[in-house]
């Protein structure tokens, strides 16, 4: 991962010199974004495909950066079809997510959707209602909640045990027996996506080698011969340690050394990443209004808050950032440790709690980096009224 943090700083330095009020922004840098995508899909076995998760950040830019750089587009609604469709028509699309209208399936049909991947036995069962409708077959792949035995504990857990996220294995039975009666389904493979905020990258590799075992029993059980699997997104960013990221160089070697031992060239393995791709190269800028001392404890209080920026409150962290020496002459605290908060009325609304400074002044500019991913789109906008953040894109090509 590329941090290009002086140009970054240049670019925030002038959105406060041009600013009237105290400067509060999301910056993304396309430059770094495009180099940490394509490091990441090139770097992929010759039967792996990336595409992206677009619930992380679905901002134009950053997918019009990231269309022909992935394979394709994960989309979990029917606005985001119709998001996605508006700007990329030609765009592979895979459509999952639980609680699938009829009308955002009859979507899917109509815009081509390329896989749709069912997440239980009655949307499988609407869906071949709707199918019977017209002439059209859809690939399908169906969604599975296992428990494997390599299944982590991250923070964020989608499966392993009960949640609503994709179908009982003891389900499968009844889902084959109905795709085997309605000729127009046509089931490509399974997908999984068990965990988010994956930063072991032997523990992840030791969970995609329990998929396939049960692809491989499943395909002898059942007869089935898959051509596909999704193993979904969920790879981590380590926002407590930003020096110890996920090894994807490990991951990558490490995967096409499994899928070699396994003989498995043939399969096409695909990954739905959002977090992975899009979090480096976003960037959260607030301007330190007021330093106060409260009851034994200083705060820093900040233009903007949890309501642009909610992916701290979120995962309940303290987001990195760096400070960024604003207007001179602004009061100043040093050597000390302190809370960072925004402009709202609740405790929650704090972005790093007690963490030290050497030097921290009003005027100054906290630079939150990993901010790309979950983070804008996520966040209580509308909670008191405040005026959204500034957006800014970093393009070197435009400067070129
Ligand atoms: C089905 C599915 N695929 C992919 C993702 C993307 O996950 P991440 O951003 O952790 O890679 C999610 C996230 O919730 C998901 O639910």
């Amino acid at each position: 991962m590329e941090f290009r943090i002086s140009e970054v700083a240049a670019t925030a330095a002038r959105l406060q010199r041009d600013g009237d009020d105290p400067v509060c922004a999301y910056l993304y840098d396309l430059t770094a974004l495009r180099r940490h995508v394509d490091r990441i899909v090139s770097s992929l076995p010759a039967n792996c495909e990336m595409f992206y998760a677009v619930k992380a950040n679905a901002e134009r830019p950053l997918l019009a950066e990231l269309a022909g750089r992935v394979h394709g587009f994960e989309v979990a609604s029917g606005g985001e079809i119709a998001w996605v469709r508006e700007q990329f028509p030609e765009a592979p699309l895979l459509f999952g997510g639980p609680g699938k209208l009829d009308s955002e399936l009859q979507l899917a049909l109509e815009q081509g959707v390329e896989l749709i991947h069912v997440e239980s036995l009655g949307e499988l069962r609407r869906l071949a209602r709707l199918l019977e409708q017209g002439d059209r077959r859809q690939p399908i792949l169906l969604r599975m909640n296992l428990a494997p035995p390599s299944l982590p504990r991250t923070t964020l857990t989608m499966g392993g045990g009960p949640t609503p996220f994709g179908i009982d294995p003891a389900e499968l039975p009844a889902c084959l027996d109905l795709i085997a009666s309605q000729p127009r389904l046509v089931l490509r493979g399974f997908h999984f996506h068990l965990v988010s905020h994956q930063l072991d990258a032997a523990a992840h590799l030791a969970l995609l080698a329990d998929y396939f075992a049960q692809l491989r029993a499943w395909q002898t059980e059942f007869g089935l011969a898959c051509e596909e699997i999704n193993v979904g997104g969920g790879i981590g960013i380590n926002y407590r340690e930003p020096q110890r990221q996920f090894d994807w160089d490990a991951f990558s070697s490490g995967l096409g050394e499994l899928i070699e031992r396994e003989g498995l060239q043939r399969l096409r393995v695909r990954f739905e990443c959002g977090r992975y791709l899009t979090a480096p190269c976003g960037y959260y800028l607030m301007e330190v209004l007021d330093l106060k001392r409260n009851h034994g404890q200083w705060f820093a209080v900040c233009r903007g808050g949890t309501h642009h920026f909610r992916t701290p409150a979120a995962q309940g962290h303290s987001h990195p950032f760096v400070r960024l020496p604003g207007r001179a002459g602004g009061a100043t605290v040093r050597n000390a440790r302190i809370s960072v908060v925004g402009q709202l009325c609740t405790p929650k609304d704090m972005l790093a709690r007690d963490v030290e400074v050497d030097e921290i002044a009003v005027g100054d500019r906290l630079l939150f980096s990993l901010a790309g991913a979950y983070a804008w789109n996520i966040s209580h906008q509308q909670f008191l009224r405040h005026p959204a953040p500034l957006v800014h894109y970093l393009d070197d090509t435009e400067a070129a």
